[in-house]
């Protein structure tokens, strides 16, 4: 699916800084490291082996962590939703009910770019979130996820049928994961419910509107 490039967000574009920083700067110290160990291999008159020995692992070592620093330049540039919130979530998604040996009955319909960059990373949060209580808490043998974009807004649903838990109780204290999601939808303009009991498995709704306020 072709997909209109995503608004960059002001904590991507601090990423994208660092990135530059690190690709000039440290990227270039190490090259430089490599280049004048060769150097010295050659001027060097007679070298011992001993002396190469230890060029060669100068040389080994700074490559190593050019190669390294290239990664995490890579990984800094890398907005996490790259292809769009539907085709990372989808990918996400599959890749986690195999993982957990869970059936995940998912259907995305709309367009998710009605949304901003940073309404789709909180929808990402979102659904992350909970399908990651899923796996940690709930037992269950399906999820079903549900995500509708229209031009206001995208509605989320995550339902499991697993044990389910009482809710007044678990909001808050040292559980930031629900606290989290519903404090994300808020943020985005919209809201979050929650609703479980023992037994009877778990269902997460949630609303995020699209575009700015006002
Ligand atoms: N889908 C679910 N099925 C069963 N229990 C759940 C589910 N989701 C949440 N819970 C219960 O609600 C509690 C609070 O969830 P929450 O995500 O806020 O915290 P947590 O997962 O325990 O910790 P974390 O801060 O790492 O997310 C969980 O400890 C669990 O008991
Ligand atoms: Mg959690």
């Amino acid at each position: 699916m072709e997909h209109e490039r995503l608004e960059p967000t002001a904590a991507e574009e601090e990423r994208r800084k660092l990135a530059r920083c690190l690709h000039d700067g440290l990227c270039q110290l190490l090259s430089g490291i490599c280049l004048k160990a060769e150097k010295l291999e050659r001027v060097v008159d007679q070298p011992t082996d001993d002396v190469k020995r230890e060029l060669a692992a100068i040389q080994g070592l700074a490559r190593e962590a050019m190669v390294e620093a290239d990664r995490v330049v890579r990984g800094l540039r890398e907005s996490p939703l790259e292809g769009g919130l539907f085709t990372t979530l989808l990918r996400w998604v599959d890749q986690w009910g195999s993982e957990h040996h869970t059936v995940v009955d998912r259907a995305f319909s709309g367009e998710d770019r009605v949304l901003l960059t940073e309404q789709q990373l909180a929808a990402y949060d979102i659904v992350r979130e909970g399908l990651r209580n899923v796996g940690q808490h709930a037992h269950a043998q399906r999820v079903l996820l549900r995500l509708s974009a229209f031009k206001t807004g995208l509605h989320g649903r995550i339902v499991d049928d697993g044990v389910g838990f009482s809710n007044a109780s678990l909001w808050g204290r040292s559980h930031f994961g629900l606290e989290g999601m519903r404090e994300r939808a808020q943020l985005a303009g919209g809201w979050l419910s929650v609703r479980s009991r023992p037994g009877g498995g778990t269902q997460i709704s949630f609303w995020l509107r699209a575009g700015r306020e006002g």
